[in-house]
């Protein structure tokens, strides 16, 4: 016989029929003339109880010494459980152990453990019920990515890893090298590398955005979604040094009709967990965060709240309360800031938009005011911003002018410039940190538990 993932056998319930299962022993209870195992197979939340009788095959010599981690083979008969909290239980036939899981020495038990000590383990971390929870939500959720914008017919570009252009102008790249650090520059007594890819300098991406415009000025609407990497030595709990990002691009379109898209495809992606997911979801709103599900579902019910950046710096001024960051017209907003408007003004997403173009990127185009750029951040509850977008500057003589403001070359830009020489069109998009959307589905607080390897100034152990 073939053997079936739990989830599907607690669905469908095959009552009186002979099942098989794989997977790893989450707990054993003894009692008198049988044992309990719970186990799970990571294809969902739930375990599924077995029963194996003391007349069993080595019962003695295996069952008896089944602990938390043992991965085994069971194969039985699936009966109605007389126990509370579960429909079924598997009558085990025979138990077969494929590998033990020293008690004394696994760092896995019963019990709970902390995220901060489960971050040292990353590499049994996902055999934890959270840990496993997320990376199924991840999954579910890089499908729903694809799916909400190949419905709408986006089409899916692959932008580089390795580029020479700093979308961002922040200047926080990761230099990409093709000499061997540890002997060229010793012997040769040098210190620069930053021309060191084949003669030319090259970093990883910040953002696929400049990548993605070529596509969209050929094809009209596209999205990126991959690995971005920025050198920023921040360490908090919403920022990695390396974060995938949902990057679409649309021709024709405002900021306005960005806003729009955006604030669909944020419903979009929570109505597709809360579907796809609900026993995840269930579990992170009764051991990660209380609020969770309240949250998510207010999401659908109401429209994003939307200000301006001025009316936002108004509000902040005004409101009377002490930031740690002073607040004035042309600072950038902080995340205690953006925590304050959308959790204790709006309480819900809001959507700020029309920044003071001296502390946005080139790329943003510049408002008839000729001081603030057509730019929005989303802010979520519990987060602050989720995503960053812009309508461009499509307009030559201004992109040009931005880029001379800006310091950067109008060489290095030739092509950017050109997509403006040649047939330009209105366009804007805007980046999806996927990271912090996995925050805010789940209530993790820090973004270590999101992503599978954390890298982070302090550690990329694993
Ligand atoms: O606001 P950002 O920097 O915007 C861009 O990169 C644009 N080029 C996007 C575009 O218009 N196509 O980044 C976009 C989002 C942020 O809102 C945030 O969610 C996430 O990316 N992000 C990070 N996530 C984790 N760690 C970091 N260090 C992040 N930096 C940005
Ligand atoms: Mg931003």
């Amino acid at each position: 016989s073939h053997y079936r993932r739990i989830r599907q056998i607690l669905k469908e319930q095959p009552l009186g029929q002979a099942v098989e299962i794989k997977g790893w022993i989450r707990t054993r209870r003894d009692s008198k003339g049988f044992s309990f195992l719970e186990v799970n197979d990571g294809s969902c939340v739930a375990n599924i109880q077995v029963i194996a009788e003391e007349n069993l095959p080595r019962y003695q010599e295996d069952i008896l010494r089944l602990t938390t981690g043992c991965s085994v083979r069971i194969s039985g008969q699936l009966a109605a459980s007389p126990a509370k909290g579960q429909d079924v239980e598997l009558k085990a036939a025979e138990v077969e152990v494929y590998g033990w899981a020293d008690p004394e020495t696994y760092p896995l038990q019963k019990k709970r453990h902390s995220f901060e000590f489960l971050r040292e383990i990353g590499h049994l971390r996902p055999r934890t019920n959270s840990l496993g929870a997320v990376a199924r939500v991840r999954s579910a959720l890089s499908f729903a990515v694809h799916r909400f914008f190949q419905e709408q017919g986006f089409q899916y570009i692959h932008t580089p890893i390795i580029t020479t252009s700093d979308c961002e102008g922040a200047g926080e790249m990761f230099t990409v090298t093709t000499l061997d650090l540890n002997n060229v520059p010793r012997k040769e007594g040098r210190t620069d590398f930053s021309e060191d890819f084949f003669g030319r300098q090259a970093s990883l991406t910040v953002s696929g955005q400049l990548e993605a415009e070529i596509y969209c000025l050929a094809l009209g609407n596209v999205y990126t979604f991959g690995p971005t990497f920025r050198a920023e030595n921040s360490n908090t709990s919403r920022h990695l040094a390396e974060f995938w990002m949902v990057e679409p691009e649309m021709a024709f379109c405002d900021l306005a009709q960005d806003m729009e898209v955006a604030e669909s495809f944020i419903k979009y992606l929570v109505q597709y967990v809360l579907e796809h997911c609900p026993e995840e979801i269930e579990l992170f709103n009764n051991f990660v965060d209380k609020g969770l599900k309240g949250r998510l579902a207010a999401v659908l019910e109401q429209d994003f709240a939307r200000i301006t950046y001025t009316e936002a710096i108004e509000r902040l001024t005004t409101c009377g309360k002490k930031f740690n960051f002073p607040v004035s017209w042309g600072a950038d907003l902080q995340s205690e800031h953006e925590r304050y408007l959308c959790e204790e003004v709006f309480k819900r997403p809001l959507i700020v938009s029309d920044y003071p173009k001296a502390i946005k990127p080139f790329y943003m185009r510049v408002n008839d005011d000729d001081t603030t750029v057509a730019a929005m951040d989303i802010l979520v509850p519990g987060i602050g911003e989720i995503i960053g977008g812009s309508q461009r500057e499509e307009r030559y003589d201004q992109l040009l002018g931005r880029l001379e403001e800006q310091g950067l070359s109008r060489e290095d830009y030739g092509w950017y410039l050109d997509l403006r020489r040649y047939g330009t069109a209105p366009h804007a998009g805007f980046g999806l940190g996927f990271e912090r959307l996995i925050q805010f589905v789940s209530g993790m607080a820090n973004i270590r538990e999101v992503i599978p390897f954390p890298r982070t100034p302090g550690s990329a152990s694993l």
